[in-house]
Parts: C-alpha cells; sequence; structure tokens
C-alpha cells in the first residue's frame, strides 16, 4: 500500500496546488481481493468539480497498477452530519418544520447516483418519465429509490399506488421508504392530507428535502431518480445547494421546446456544476393502435433539435400511448406491466434507460461532461 500511496504523490488539490500528500489528506488506500482499490481522502473545502478532478488524477496517478474500473475513491469529510434536534418518537416517522438550507452539499451515504428529472416546462411528463425510467433501471437488475422533491403537487403515492400510506420510522429514527414495484420512495404526499393548505409548505421545503435525503433509511441504491416540480425555483436550488446530484435528465415535449425556457433550465444546472445527461421527448407522436403511420401531434423533432442546438445527448423519444396514461392513473407504471414489451414505448424506455446506465458506467463520464 506504501507504494500506492507513493503513486498518489501526484495528486493535487485544485483548489491550492498543493498535493495531498502536503496537505495531509490521505485517510486509507485499501486493496481488496476483488482486485479493488478503495482510496479515501479528507474532502473538507473541496467542491464536486474540483472533487472529480481530484478522482480522476487519482485514476490517472493509479492506472498502471490497477484496472480503471477497479479503482474506487471515497471521501470523509469532517463537517458533521445534520443532526436531528427532536428526533421523531411515534412509529410513523414525522417531518420537521424549518428552512434548513446549509450551503453545504453532501452525498447521500451508499447512494451511488442521484439523478434528478426536471423540465422547464409544468405538465411535460416529467413524473411518468421519472417513474418509468427508475422501474426500466430496476428491471435491469439495479436498486433503485424515488424521492418526490415536488411538494406542491406530489404524484409518486399515486403513480406507485400507495395513496394513503404513512412511511414508519426506524429503530434508528429515521424515516423508512415505502416500497412499491421493487422501488423504494418517500413523498411529501405521504405526510400530508390532500386538503392541507399549500401555503405552508414554502418555508418547510428545504429541511423536508434534507430530510428525504438524510433522514431516509435509504440503504444501499444503485440510483436514486429525484422527481422535480416544473421550473428553476426553490427546490432545485435547494437540492443543488444540499446535495450532490451526479446528473440531470431533462424532460420536454416538442411543442414545450419554448427553446429559452430550457435554455433557462439547462443553464442553471450547469451554473452550479450539475451534468445534463440528456433529454428526452416526451409525447412525441401516436400511432394508432395497429397501424405503422405516426402523428406528430406537438411538433416533429422539437427536443431533438434543441438538444443538438445546446450541444447535450439527447435521451430518446417517447410517444404517446393511452395506456401510458392509464397506468399512471391506476398506479401501475406501465414499465411494470410485460404486456406492453412489444410496444415503441417500452422500447424506448429500455433504450433511454440503458444510455443512463451505460453513462454511469463510463469512467469519467459525469466528468468529461464538465470539460
Ligand atoms: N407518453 C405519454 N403518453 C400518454 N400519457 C402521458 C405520457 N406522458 C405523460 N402522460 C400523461 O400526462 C399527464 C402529465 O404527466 P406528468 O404528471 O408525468 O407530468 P409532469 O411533468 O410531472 O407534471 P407536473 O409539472 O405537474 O409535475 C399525466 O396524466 C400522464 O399520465
Ligand atoms: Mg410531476
Amino acid at each position: 500500500m506504501e507504494n500506492t500511496i507513493k503513486l498518489l504523490g501526484s495528486v493535487k488539490n485544485p483548489a491550492t496546488g498543493k498535493s495531498l500528500t502536503e496537505e495531509n489528506r490521505w485517510v486509507n488506500a485499501e486493496a481488496k481481493d476483488s482486485g479493488e482499490v478503495v482510496i479515501t481522502y479528507k474532502r473538507d473545502g473541496i467542491d464536486p468539480k474540483q472533487k472529480r478532478q481530484i478522482e480522476d488524477a487519482i485514476v490517472d496517478a493509479l492506472k498502471s497498477n490497477y484496472e480503471e474500473d477497479k479503482i474506487l475513491v471515497k471521501t470523509v469529510s469532517q463537517d458533521p452530519a445534520p443532526k436531528a434536534e427532536d428526533k421523531p418518537t411515534a412509529a410513523h416517522a414525522n417531518l420537521k418544520v424549518g428552512h434548513g438550507v446549509n450551503g453545504n452539499k453532501k452525498r447521500i451515504p451508499k447512494v451511488k447516483k442521484v439523478i434528478a428529472v426536471s423540465s422547464a416546462k409544468g405538465g411535460v411528463g416529467k413524473s411518468t418519465v421519472a417513474v418509468n425510467l427508475a422501474v426500466s433501471l430496476k428491471n435491469m437488475g439495479h436498486s433503485v429509490g424515488m424521492l418526490d422533491a415536488d411538494i406542491y403537487g406530489p404524484s409518486l403515492p399515486i403513480l406507485l399506488n400507495k395513496k394513503g400510506s404513512k412511511p414508519e420510522a426506524t429503530p434508528e429514527k429515521k424515516i423508512k421508504p415505502l416500497e412499491s414495484y421493487g422501488l423504494k420512495f418517500i413523498s411529501f404526499g405521504l405526510f400530508i392530507n390532500d386538503n392541507d393548505p399549500v401555503i405552508w409548505r414554502g418555508p418547510m421545503l428545504g429541511g423536508v428535502l434534507n430530510q428525504f435525503f438524510f433522514d431516509t433509511d435509504w440503504g444501499e441504491l444503485d440510483y436514486l431518480i429525484i422527481d422535480l416540480p416544473p421550473g428553476t425555483g426553490d427546490t432545485q436550488l435547494s437540492l443543488v445547494q444540499n446535495t450532490e446530484v451526479d446528473g440531470v435528465v431533462v424532460v420536454s415535449t416538442p411543442q414545450n421546446v419554448a427553446v429559452a425556457d430550457t435554455i433557462k433550465g439547462l443553464r442553471m444546472f450547469q451554473q452550479v456544476n450539475t451534468p445534463i445527461i440528456g433529454m428526452v421527448e416526451n409525447m412525441a407522436y401516436f400511432s394508432p393502435d395497429g397501424k405503422e403511420e405516426k402523428y406528430y401531434i406537438f411538433g416533429k423533432d422539437g427536443v431533438k433539435n434543441v438538444a443538438k442546438e445546446l450541444e447535450v445527448n439527447f435521451l430518446g423519444s417517447i410517444p404517446l400511448e393511452m395506456v401510458m396514461r392509464e397506468g399512471g392513473d391506476q398506479g401501475k407504471p406501465y414499465m411494470a406491466d410485460e404486456s406492453h414489451k412489444e410496444n415503441e414505448g417500452y422500447k424506448s424506455y429500455m433504450a433511454i434507460a440503458e444510455k443512463v446506465a451505460k453513462m454511469n458506467e463510463e469512467k469519467g463520464f459525469f466528468s468529461k461532461l464538465f470539460k
């Protein structure tokens, strides 16, 4: 291991220009029987962009001795974890009121990738895409969770058929996510009554999101998919300020591609160094049962063209299918029903999920997005 630490001597902290060795940041280098090597360093004061630069430098330094995909990097931070002052005591989990934005970005322990599904406009199918992308990733064998960050119009309790269910607290007083269709999920909609006034939800936002991220017992997850409300408001800001989001999937219909709005939305994420994974075109066309022809009800290729213009990946088109809407209303995700396997929509979702997963596997893909 000493040799490994020596190899790492060249790795610098981009913030200071000094080596991590000089700054006494190395915590551990552990070679596992599986051939993996796990490097741990102290991350305090290093922002996500610099963190990615450091990760790339670690891989570069070690790739002569280890296979690139066997090099794992962990960080530790001396900043204290958020503490719940008044932990819930009842069997049911409670939410704390409060702003809770601390501007101190953290990763959710044991969650490998956090992916947000976003759009500039409302009603374009974010929640539908988020759920079906999550189920597709689960169908591929990944462990997947979902976090409904839309506190004004939460959809997941309906889409995942758990309306009226209340999350319980774990013995450690964390929120236990519900499970549905093999997904763990949490939603503000599980904590409120439909008739509760919307007006007091705003001030709770930051605190609630923090609890959903850090006081929820997610366990080990390959992906946590976040269903965002439309636009670029407080939720988006609170999210990117508090949590490290690994990438964003932007959803739009071809018609709603009001270029200015979409650019604004994308810029917001780029400004805070959150990579855009790519764009999904929803409600791209309609084909009557058993017919080949496509009707481009909301216009053709609107999203594809914007993706090209903005130089972001185009992930695919999802047609309008009546069963997709029905599945949503009935709490039976389209992608959880094998009888749709031959439909174009099903194939599109699988292709999109495969692209998302593949990007995740490509070493350094997320960091390359910055360069
Ligand atoms: N490809 C599709 N085919 C048929 N119906 C669809 C499709 N995509 C979404 N829908 C339907 O369109 C409606 C709006 O979708 P959804 O709630 O997912 O949008 P949203 O962007 O999350 O909305 P909001 O901005 O309110 O959060 C829902 O009834 C949903 O079932
Ligand atoms: Mg929604």
